[in-house]
C-alpha cells in the first residue's frame, strides 16, 4: 500500500529519497512526505497532499535546498484518515525529536493512545492516523526511559498489534535509521551501498533502491534493523543481535515494480491471498461469530428497520453484487436486487428510507455508480459504499463505507478488488444477519471460520498449473468462448467472460448452465470452447448434465471443479480443481481460474494486459 524509502550515507539524502519515491508512487498517491536530519541539528519535515509532484514543487520553492545525509520519505495510500496534509507521513513525536513513517495498520492504536494520554501525552498534531501513536511511544521510550532509538523501537514493536513496517529517525540518535517489521507487514528491504561505500538504504520495494544497489536483505516478521554509515545490525524482538544473509538481485527496475511479475495484473492476481487477509484484518470476531465494520455507521434500530437491499455497480463490481445477492438473502433474510449503476437511476427506482443501497466500486469515482448513489440519497434511502480508494467520491458521499483494503490496483482489469469486494459484501451479509437476529452465532462462526481460511485456499488455487498454457495454446485463435455456471457461481461465469473479452478481445458469453438448452446450445461445435463451473454444491448434478449436453454435441469442456471430484474428470476434456469450502464461499475460489485463463490467453495473443485497448481504470464519464 504505502511506499517507504530511507537513506544514510555520505551523499545528500534528498535526491535519493525523491527518486525512490518516484519509483514507489504506484503504491499510493494520496500524499507524500520526507524527513531529514539537517546539519543544523533539526529534523526537517515536508509533506504535501496528492501526487509526489506536489511535494517536489513545494521543495523546489524552498529558499535553499534542504540538506542532510540521513532521511526518509513516504508515499501514502490512505487507510486510517483522509488524504490530508495532517494525515500525511512522516509523523512526529510530541516534542518533534522522533519522526516516523509507517506502512500497515495498528489494530490497538486506540488503546495505546488512551494509555499515552493517561500518562500525560497530548496528541498535538491530531492526525487521524494510527501512526502518530508510534512516534509518541518511541519518543516516550527515548526521553523518559533513556533508550537508544533501537531500544525504543524494539520496545514499541512489542507493544503494537497488527501489521506494520516502520522506519524512524531521531534527533537524539541522529546518525542512524531504524526499521522494524511487525507481523506479516509489507516488505522491508535493506540495501547495501554499492557505488559508494558506507551508505545504506531501506525501502518497501526493491525498485526504489535498485539504481543504487543490488545487494539486499529482507526484514522478516518482528525483526529490527539499525542502519548507519558503518552498515546494518539486525535484532529480533527480544533485542538479541541476529545475522542475516545478503542476496544479490538480478532484476531491472520496471519488472521489480511489478514484484518480478511480467504485468501488474498478473501480480495483482497473485496478491489476492494477501489482499484478502488485509480486508479481513480486525473485522472478524471468530469467538462470537460477529463482524466489525468500522465505518458502517447505522444504529441497531436503523438496521432493524431495513426492508430491502439494492446493490449497484458496473462491470466487475456489478458481478460482485450478483454474488452478494445470494448472501444478503440467505444470511440477512432481506429481499435484495442488483442493478447496473448505469441502468438504476433511469428506471425511477422505488426507494424508501428503509431501503439500503449498497454501491460497489473499486475506484469510487465511476460516474454511473455515483449517479445511483445520488438517486438513492434524493429518495432518502440509506447508502453504504463498498470502495477501494480511500477518500474517493463514493466514500465521501455515502452514509457508511466498507473499504476493500486491496491496495492500489494498477492493472486496468479488476482482479484483487473483485475478491476483496466479495469479502466485504460477505461480511456485510453476516453483519446484517447477526444484527437483525436472522443468523445464529453457530452458523456465523462456521461461515467466518471458512472465510478466514480462504486466503490459504486461494494461495493453493494459484499454484503453477500447466492447463492454462495448454488451453491457451489450443484456443488462442478461437473467436468465441462460452462460460457456464449456476446459482452463486453464475456471476463468476459472467466475470470470466468479461475478463476474457477485455483482455484478449475474444468474444465470450457467460450463461446460467440451466439456460443452455434454451438457445445457446445451437452454438456448440468443436470450435467453441466451453468453461463450466461445476463445483460440489446443491446444483452440481444440474451443471454436470449441461456438460453432458455440450459433450454430446462434440463441444470442448474445461471444467472448474471441486478437489476430489473424479466423476467430472471422465466427462470434461480438462479439469482445473479448486479446494473445497462452504458452497456460499465458492465464488471466491472459482474466480481464480477464470482470471488466470484470461491472463494466459491475452498473453499468448500478444495483447496489452495491463492497459487493454479502449479501457480506463476509472470511468468518470457516462
Ligand atoms: C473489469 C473492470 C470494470 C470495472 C468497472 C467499475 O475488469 O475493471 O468492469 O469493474 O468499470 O469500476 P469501479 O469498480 O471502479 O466502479
Amino acid at each position: 500500500m504505502c511506499g517507504i524509502i530511507g537513506y544514510v550515507g555520505s551523499k545528500q539524502a534528498l535526491p535519493v529519497i525523491i527518486e525512490g519515491l518516484q519509483r514507489l508512487e504506484y503504491r499510493g498517491y494520496d500524499s507524500a512526505g520526507i524527513a531529514l536530519i539537517s546539519p543544523a541539528g533539526n529534523i526537517e519535515v515536508r509533506r504535501a497532499v496528492g501526487k509526489l509532484q506536489n511535494l517536489v514543487t513545494q521543495l523546489q520553492e524552498e529558499p535553499k535546498p534542504l540538506k542532510g545525509s540521513v532521511g526518509m520519505g513516504h508515499t501514502r495510500w490512505a487507510t486510517h484518515g483522509k488524504p490530508t496534509e495532517l494525515n500525511a507521513h512522516p509523523h512526529r513525536g510530541p516534542q518533534s525529536r522522533v519522526v516516523v513513517v509507517h506502512n500497515g495498520i495498528i489494530e490497538n492504536y486506540v488503546q495505546l493512545k488512551q494509555e499515552l494520554v493517561q500518562s500525560g501525552y497530548s496528541f498535538n498534531y491530531s492526525s487521524e492516523t494510527d501512526t502518530e501513536v508510534i512516534a509518541h511511544l518511541l519518543e516516550k521510550c527515548m526521553l523518559r526511559e533513556g533508550d537508544t532509538l533501537e531500544q525504543a523501537t524494539i520496545k514499541t514493536l512489542n507493544r503494537l498489534k497488527g501489521t506494520a513496517a516502520i522506519v524512524a529517525i531521531s534527533l537524539d540518535d541522529p546518525e542512524k535509521i531504524v526499521a522494524a517489521r511487525l507481523s506479516n507487514a509489507g516488505a522491508v528491504v535493506i540495501g547495501y551501498g554499492a557505488e559508494v561505500e558506507h551508505e545504506m538504504f531501506i525501502a518497501s520495494d526493491i525498485p526504489a533502491i535498485l539504481p543504487h544497489t543490488r545487494r539486499i536483505t529482507f526484514l522478516e516478521s518482528n525483526e529490527v534493523a539499525v542502519l548507519n554509515t558503518a552498515g546494518v545490525t539486525f535484532f529480533n524482538s527480544k533485542g538479541e543481535v541476529i545475522s542475516k544473509e545478503i542476496v544479490t538481485v538480478n532484476i531491472d527496475a520496471i519488472s521489480a515494480a511489478k514484484g518480478g511479475y511480467k504485468h501488474f495484473m498478473q501480480k495483482e492476481i497473485y496478491d489476492q491471498p494477501q489482499a484478502l487477509s488485509d480486508t479481513l484484518l480486525g473485522r472478524v470476531d471468530l469467538e462470537n461469530g460477529n463482524v466489525k465494520l468500522e465505518d458502517f455507521k447505522f444504529s441497531k434500530s436503523d438496521i432493524a428497520a431495513i426492508e430491502k437491499v439494492t446493490l449497484i455497480g458496473c462491470g466487475t463490481s456489478w458481478h460482485a453484487g450478483l454474488v452478494a445477492k445470494f448472501w444478503i438473502e440467505s444470511l440477512a433474510g432481506l429481499p435484495c436486487d442488483v442493478d447496473y449503476g448505469s441502468e438504476f437511476r433511469y428506471r425511477d427506482p422505488i426507494l424508501t428510507p428503509n431501503h439500503l443501497l449498497v454501491a460497489i466500486t473499486q475506484s469510487g469515482e465511476t460516474v454511473d455508480t455515483l449517479a445511483g448513489i445520488e438517486e438513492a440519497k434524493l429518495k432518502k434511502a440509506k447508502v453504504v459504499s463498498v470502495v477501494n480508494v480511500v477518500g474517493s467520491q463514493a466514500a465521501r458521499v455515502a452514509d457508511g463505507v466498507i473499504y476493500m483494503h486491496a491496495g492500489p490496483e494498477i492493472g486496468v482489469a479488476s482482479t484483487k478488488a473483485f475478491i476483496t469486494s466479495l469479502a466485504d459484501l460477505f461480511l456485510l451479509a453476516v453483519y446484517l444477519g447477526r444484527e437483525r437476529g436472522k443468523l445464529g452465532a453457530d452458523r456465523a462462526q462456521s461461515l467466518l471460520q471458512s472465510l478466514v481460511e480462504i486466503p490459504n485456499l486461494l494461495a493453493n488455487t494459484l499454484l503453477e498449473n500447466s492447463i492454462y498454457d495448454q488451453i491457451s495454446r489450443k484456443f488462442y485463435t478461437a473467436k468465441d468462448f462460452l462460460y457456464l455456471g449456476r446459482g452463486i457461481n453464475y456471476p463468476i461465469a459472467l466475470e470470466g467472460a468479461l475478463k476474457l473479452k477485455e483482455l484478449s478481445y475474444i468474444h465470450a458469453e457467460g450463461y446460467p448452465a440451466g439456460e443452455l438448452k434454451h438457445g445457446p446450445i445451437a452454438l456448440i461445435d468443436e470450435g467453441l470452447p466451453v468453461v463450466a463451473i461445476v463445483v460440489k454444491d446443491g446444483l452440481y448434478d444440474k451443471v454436470v448434465s449441461a456438460v453432458e449436453q455440450v459433450k454430446a454435441r462434440d463441444g470442448f469442456v474445461l471444467a472448474i471443479a471441486s478437489e476430489g471430484d473424479e466423476l467430472i474428470a471422465g466427462k470434461a476434456d480438462k479439469v482445473i480443481y479448486i479446494p473445497n469450502t462452504d458452497p456460499l464461499l465458492m465464488p471466491l475460489l472459482t474466480t481464480i481460474p477464470v482470471q488466470l485463463l484470461s491472463y494466459h490467453l491475452a498473453e499468448i495473443r500478444g495483447c496489452d494486459v495491463d492497459q487493454p485497448r479502449n479501457l480506463a481504470k476509472s470511468v468518470t464519464v457516462e
